[in-house]
This record gives C-alpha cells, sequence and structure tokens, in this order.
C-alpha cells in the first residue's frame, strides 16, 4: 500500500508521516525532501533561482515516479502537490495508493506558518498575523477542492500527535 498525506503548508504531514511509518514499518518519504535530494536544491531556492513552475514541473514528475514504482511508502506532499498537473487524479487512479487529508484550522495554520516562514516561500513575504490569516484563509479556500478529493479526512486540531497516528492506523487498517 501507498499511504499519502495531503494538507496545508503546516498541517503535520511530515511528523505524523514520519511517526506512522515507523508504527507500520513502511519507508517513509517527505516528497519535497525526495525533490531537493534530486534537484540537489532547497526548495526555497529551487522557487528563487528557477521558478515556481520548473518546481511544479518536478512536484509532478517526482510525484508520480514514486506512486508507481514504490510500496509499502507512507509519501507525505508539499501543500501544493494535490492541486497542480492532474496530481490528485493520478493518486486516485493509483489502485494501492490511500490518501488521507490532514485538515487544521486556520487559527491552528496561523501560529505554526508564523514561526515556520523562512522556509516557504509562499508565505516568506507575508509580515503580519492578520495578513497570514487572510492569505491561508483564501488558498485554503481554493485548495480545498483538491484535498477534500481525498479517500480520508482526519481533523488534528487538539489532538496529540500520537491520538492523530492512532486515528490514522485504524482508518486505514
Ligand atoms: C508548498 C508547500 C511546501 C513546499 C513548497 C510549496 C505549497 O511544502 O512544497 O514550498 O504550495 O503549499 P509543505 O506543505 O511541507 O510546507
Amino acid at each position: 500500500m501507498i499511504f499519502i498525506l495531503i494538507g496545508y503548508m503546516a498541517s503535520g504531514k511530515s511528523t505524523i508521516g514520519r511517526i506512522l511509518a515507523k508504527k507500520m514499518d513502511y519507508e517513509f518519504i517527505d516528497l519535497d525532501d525526495f525533490i531537493e535530494k534530486n534537484e540537489k536544491m532547497p526548495v526555497s531556492d529551487i522557487f528563487k533561482t528557477k521558478g515556481e513552475i520548473y518546481f511544479r514541473k518536478k512536484e509532478s514528475e517526482y510525484l508520480k515516479k514514486l506512486i508507481s514504482e514504490k510500496r509499502n511508502i507512507v509519501l507525505s506532499l508539499g501543500g501544493g502537490a494535490p492541486c497542480y498537473n492532474s496530481n490528485m487524479q493520478a493518486i486516485l487512479n493509483t489502485g494501492e495508493a490511500v490518501s488521507v487529508y490532514l485538515k487544521a484550522s486556520i487559527a491552528t495554520l496561523v501560529s505554526r506558518l508564523k514561526k515556520e516562514k523562512v522556509t516557504r516561500p509562499l508565505v516568506s513575504h507575508i509580515e503580519t498575523d492578520d495578513g497570514l490569516a487572510e492569505f491561508i484563509a483564501k488558498h485554503l479556500f481554493e485548495r480545498g477542492q483538491f484535498y477534500n478529493l481525498a479517500h480520508e479526512v482526519v481533523s488534528t486540531d487538539g489532538k496529540t500527535e500520537n491520538q492523530i497516528v492512532e486515528e490514522l492506523v485504524t482508518t486505514l487498517l
């Protein structure tokens, strides 16, 4: 099986994915890390030097390669991955893939993202908390149509990492 975690930036995909993979004895792959390793450059530098369109093209290529070749993995995606280049369709058409949307509220995302902005080119320029909340609200509204196509939706607000992982194991197995 391939368990794919999707959701907005800072929704906990990588942290939860790593714990879930360990618990299930699956390989863990973070798509952004995979891109950085293969492109030999941090995501923020890819955005800066090659542009977002190049990043989206590579993101889609690596995602489609991974889901067609790999088995028994937990794969966490960058927040934008489900929303470009028919990636969500590819996920839904992969028989052995189960996707989960880790859903967090705007307030939770703002409080986490304001501390982690530097590494995220899409929000690094936003200066105030109100500006960040407004950006996330609009962005999430657009992206929700893709995220909500996931096979499962798990709300993460007010839950510990272990509680979320337990819920995922119960939902997925
Ligand atoms: C992006 C999210 C990032 C990374 C890139 C673009 C997005 O990943 O892929 O900066 O479009 O939401 P995280 O969701 O892990 O922050």
